[in-house]
């Protein structure tokens, strides 16, 4: 088998001490795309959150593996250091802080080095390019007054600009408009192509995926992950829906 960049072993996550996740197993490949799907209140998100290290989200039993080193007692910016990145599904509103300086400043903590403010610009120019967003957007308060599509466009100009090995889109096309979801599909198309970036992409919708190549789809329900199949299990829930899997 080929060495994992994820590897999630039997994990038993709580969550104000009620038990959400019962023993979840996954594996993700460097580059490969993953999406998990499942009904409301599955625990998806809570999935995300345990990778990211929320530390609302305690593991009670099981193991989180990444790049080969057991982060599952590790803080939250040891694991972006690392190369984790977590999509918000609301993410936040920072006035007093630029998009511009927010990213910098977050590429610097994860790489460790000071970045040209030059090559910093060319690179956002060329990332917020991809993304279709308005240069002067780079110089306006994180968030503030941003649309929902603006919102989600910013989450995918940190991923490209971050360049992490693992990425967790948690929703990013919920709520956006046609044309919103197709340029946020875009962006991250450039990020699994470009850069090579292994995601774990969590949706209700397929449009996001229809430019992407699908390595592996999941399906948790109720805590539990209860199939798994390839790029065909997408088309297979459009069709019949979660049911097929449940009971
Ligand atoms: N921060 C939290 N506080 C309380 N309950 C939570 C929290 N996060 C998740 N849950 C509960 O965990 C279950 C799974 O939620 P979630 O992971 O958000 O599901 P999904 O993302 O699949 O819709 C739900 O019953 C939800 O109420
Ligand atoms: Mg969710």
């Amino acid at each position: 088998m080929a060495e994992q960049l994820l590897h999630i072993e039997n994990l038993k996550v709580n969550v104000e001490e009620k038990e959400i996740l019962h023993g979840i197993s996954l594996d993700i490949a460097p580059g490969e795309t993953h999406v998990l799907m499942g009904p409301n209140g599955a625990g998806k998100s809570t999935l995300g959150y345990a990778i990211m290290g929320n530390p609302r989200y305690q593991v009670t039993s099981g193991k989180i593996v990444f790049n080969g080193e057991d982060i599952t007692e590790e803080a939250v910016d040891q694991r972006a250091k690392a190369g984790i990145y977590l999509s918000f599904q609301n993410p936040l509103e920072v006035p007093g802080l630029t998009l511009s300086s927010f990213i910098k400043t977050s590429v610097e903590q994860k790489t460790g080095k000071h970045i040209r403010i030059w090559d910093f610009r060319k690179q956002l120019r060329a990332a917020m390019d991809v993304l279709q967003m308005d240069p002067s957007y780079a110089d306006r308060d994180l968030n503030v007054g941003f649309s929902g599509g603006e919102k989600k466009k910013a989450e995918i100009l940190q991923l490209l600009m971050l360049n992490p090995a693992l990425a967790i889109l948690d929703e990013t096309d919920s709520g956006l408009d046609v044309d919103a979801v197709r340029t946020v599909s875009r962006g991250v198309e450039e990020y699994q192509k470009n850069h090579d970036g292994a995601l774990l992409i969590i949706t209700h919708s397929t449009r996001i995926l229809e430019a992407l190549r699908v390595d592996h789809t999941h399906v948790l329900a109720a805590g539990k992950i209860v199939a798994d199949g390839g790029a065909g299990l997408v088309d297979q829930i459009n069709e019949n829906g979660f049911e097929q899997f449940l009971n």
